[in-house]
């Protein structure tokens, strides 16, 4: 057992739960072999605590480092900014360049406001739309955080959540008196939002969505999303967080030609330095005077500098173009590495943000055996892939040669019916549970 290992048993007593983030929980991936921890990161490599280097293949940084661990720019921005001073009675210059930044990538929106988390960004933008409606309910589609305005979904029915990305959100500690106010409706389900607008259209105070994420928008179905916005009078809520970045420079919205009332970015935009923003229509943003919104670090300056420099490259590069290729040759080789191997595999997502499922019944006890092959082979994976600039063919060449042996070992362990007899730990977990 490696040096992680043993520092994660050591956090388990310590920190709840053992991570800050559901997604980096090594139940999540390889229970009792994952390497948990790293030393240090450069490119797509990082470097366990016991020196040992693996090519992250999997979420490179949760889908926060869209240019690559630690890029060489981002961080001399940061350097800069630290030696300047990150933290005075003043404010940083760099929040205003940010803010004209954003609104030249996305010409409908006049103002921006910042923070430092997705999540927190959007409890942000929902509290702006409620006070700019004076409206309480909030009709949305997707994962948008661990705030209690979207936990509230699940004290009406425990399972609201369930397909809105983590099955398991029990709302211990969200109060009872917000039941009723959060209402799911599934993506390209038109069907599904006219009829909670049907029986709250107008105390409706926004609709919230992710522009795209596992799916492609069938048509009409994000024109109808806005028209129903418009027609009822609520702020649609276009939450970037993760869709972001990866399609074009600014948001995913700008390549489906919807427009939004509010758009929300983080993760992606600074590489892995906490940013966040939310940007608007005048209108609606002005509300921002109207209710109290204000917090210490958001005024900090490593934030706005990283993705100063994080916008400025990804642009000059065409990121994106290369996140969609990148993404495109992985997506190609899984579905050529399962024909080969013959195993019954679902390839979904937009190609920056990939995922393929096992379709068996067994399929997660299959997926653990991947990453625990995956690993002895040097491989951070798991079933999701997600691209950077700093991901080059090479890499995707090497990983899907891995891919190849591995899915073959698979589908002869799944022949055998003894898929879990070579796993040297658990199965992996799903979805939010209490850690023993
Ligand atoms: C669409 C979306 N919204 C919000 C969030 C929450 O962001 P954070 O983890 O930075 O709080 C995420 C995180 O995965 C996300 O994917």
């Amino acid at each position: 057992m490696g040096s992680g290992q043993d520092l994660y048993k050591k956090a388990r007593l310590r920190i709840p739960g053992g991570t800050q983030l559901l997604s980096k929980r090594p139940e999540m991936f390889l229970p009792e072999q994952w390497p948990s921890y790293y030393s240090k990161a450069k490119g797509v490599d990082l470097w366990d605590l016991d020196g040992k280097k693996y090519t992250d293949m999997s979420y490179q940084g949760i889908g926060a480092c869209v240019l690559g661990y630690a890029d060489p720019d981002v961080n001399k921005a940061v350097h800069d900014a630290t030696d300047a001073g990150s933290m005075t009675t003043l404010n940083c210059p760099e929040e205003v360049d940010l803010a004209e930044l954003l609104c030249e990538l996305h010409p409908w929106a006049q103002m921006v406001r910042y923070a430092r988390c997705g999540g927190e960004a959007m409890a942000i933008a929902v509290r702006v739309a409620r006070a700019s409606t004076g409206r309480d309910k909030i009709a949305f589609c997707g994962y948008h955080g661990w705030q209690d305005w979207y936990l509230a979904a699940n004290l009406a029915h425990d399972d609201a959540l369930v397909g809105h990305l983590l099955p398991g959100l029990a709302p211990a500690g969200v109060p009872r008196g917000l039941t009723g106010t959060a209402f799911p409706f599934r993506y390209n389900h038109l069907d599904e939002l006219e009829k909670i607008v049907s029986e709250n259209g107008d105390e409706l105070a926004a609709i919230v969505m992710e522009p795209i994420r596992n799916f492609e928008p069938e048509p009409g179905f994000l024109e109808g999303v806005r028209r129903i916005a418009s027609r009822i009078g609520a702020v649609l809520i276009i939450d970037e967080v993760s869709a972001g970045w990866r399609l074009a420079t600014g948001g995913a919205h700008l390549r489906y030609g919807i427009t939004p009332d509010i758009a929300v970015f983080a993760k992606a935009m600074s590489n892995g330095y906490p940013m966040a923003a939310i940007i608007g229509v005048a209108d609606v943003m002005q509300a921002f005077q109207n209710t109290f919104i204000s917090s210490t670090y958001w005024t900090e300056r490593i934030g706005p500098s990283a993705a100063l420099a994080t916008i400025r490259k990804h642009r000059q590069l065409n990121v994106a173009q290369h996140l969609i290729e990148i993404g495109t040759q992985i997506q190609v080789g899984w579905r050529a590495a399962a024909s080969r191997a013959k195993l019954a595999v679902t390839v979904s997502g937009i190609p920056p943000l990939s995922h393929f499922s096992f379709d068996y019944k067994d399929g997660l006890t299959m997926r653990t055996l991947f990453t625990q092959i995956m690993l002895g082979k040097g491989f951070l994976a798991t079933d999701s892939f997600y691209a950077s600039y700093a991901h080059q063919s090479n890499h995707v060449k090497r990983y899907l040669t891995a891919v190849e042996e591995a899915f073959s070992v698979i589908a002869a362990a799944a022949d055998r019916n003894e898929v879990s007899q070579p796993l040297k730990g658990p199965v992996a977990h799903t979805g939010f549970r209490r850690l023993a």
